[in-house]
């Protein structure tokens, strides 16, 4: 099969090959996804400015005490053997073959050891959705901890799901064959049943910084309030992000929300970012803003649908090579 020879190709490839209502579950955002085009939109408003004769520069970056080939991971996604049979298994391979950073999901279609067996052990990140029984929440932690996972990314911005007209209108529903393994005897989230525990989210937070020796990452954080209450729940970084316009239409677009958490609390924690990143100098951009790295979901879930493995892995390696030479021209970002 011949791979989509752009980024923005594989989109369109996707869309084409999966079924509707999983593209529109996958494709889709919040309400009227004026948030999910104002992501890209954002991004779209930076500019970037090139230095006389460019040259490579290194764009490996180290993040608690792991170093990776680019700053880019893989956002965490639930339900990822809805866009190809292998799934999440997909991915994480395609991630730790380009030397790029996994973000496991509490909604993963897989489970979290046969990922990291299937990645080599390469290094991999795990999403904690908190669940309304403290001791459910930590005994998550402690599996992925036997997996081998060097952080707990813990979302923040989603304790009932977001209303999304085009997955309603499209008829969306799970199918059976594909459940959130790691959440087997408990119940899942509708949004009429908000079971991620909102009310114990920051002293939940602190209870699981005394739990765990691994870092702590706070992911979907807009304000400068909550980044800084972040960082005194011990949190080791923040993900600034609005889950891709998913969960609140009319958010502020990710990316406006990026230089003032920078400001506040990036000399203390990690800042990374997500929404919106579809292109190389969108990395570029995030990082310009002040971020030490970025995750991308759906262009990734695009390459998982149309070639499994083979086309996760063609799409990270294009957005890494548009993302070293975006480096080059303007000079290395990462710091
Ligand atoms: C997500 N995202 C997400 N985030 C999370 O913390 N846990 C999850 O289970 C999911 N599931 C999920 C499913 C689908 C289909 C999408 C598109 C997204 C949000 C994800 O991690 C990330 O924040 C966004 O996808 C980033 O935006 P882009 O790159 O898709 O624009």
């Amino acid at each position: 099969m011949t791979l989509p020879p752009t980024l923005p190709a594989y989109e369109r490839a996707a869309l084409e090959i999966l079924p509707p209502d999983v593209a529109a579950f996958l494709f889709g955002g919040a309400g009227a996804e004026a948030t999910m085009r104002d992501n890209l939109a954002a991004l779209e408003r930076v500019r970037l400015v090139p230095r006389a004769f460019a040259t490579p520069v290194p764009t490996e970056i180290t993040l608690f005490g792991d170093t990776y080939s680019a700053p880019i991971l893989v956002a965490p996604i639930g339900y990822q053997r809805l866009f190809h049979p292998d799934g999440e298994r997909a991915t994480a391979r395609a991630a730790a073959a380009m030397g790029l950073g996994y973000v496991v999901p509490t909604l993963s279609s897989v489970p979290m050891e046969t990922l990291a067996d299937a990645a080599e052990r390469a290094p991999q990140w795990f999403q904690l959705y908190l669940q309304p029984d403290f001791e459910d929440t930590v005994a998550l932690v402690r599996r992925a901890e036997a997996a081998g996972t060097r952080a707990i990314v813990v979302t923040a911005d989603a304790p009932v799901d977001g209303v999304r007209d085009r997955q309603i209108e499209a008829g969306f529903r799970l199918p059976d064959h594909v459940r959130a393994v790691h959440l087997d005897r408990q119940a899942l989230p509708t949004a009429h049943s908000p079971h991620r525990a909102q009310a114990t989210g920051w002293s939940a937070l602190k209870r699981l910084r005394a739990e765990t020796h691994l870092p702590l990452v706070a992911k979907g954080i807009l304000h400068v309030e909550d980044a800084m209450q972040a960082a005194q729940a011990g949190c080791d970084g923040v993900i600034v992000s609005n889950h891709g316009g998913r969960v609140l239409d009319g958010t502020i677009a990710a990316l406006d929300a990026l230089p003032a958490i920078v400001a506040a609390v990036g000399g203390r924690v990690q800042v990374l970012f997500d929404s919106g990143i579809r292109r190389g100098g969108d990395v570029a951009k995030a990082l310009q803003l002040g971020a030490r790295a970025v995750l991308v979901g759906r262009p990734a879930m695009a390459g998982l649908a149309v070639a499994g493995e083979r086309g996760a892995a063609h799409i990270l390696r294009m957005l890494c090579d548009e993302y070293r030479i975006a480096a080059a021209l303007i000079g290395n970002q990462t710091r």
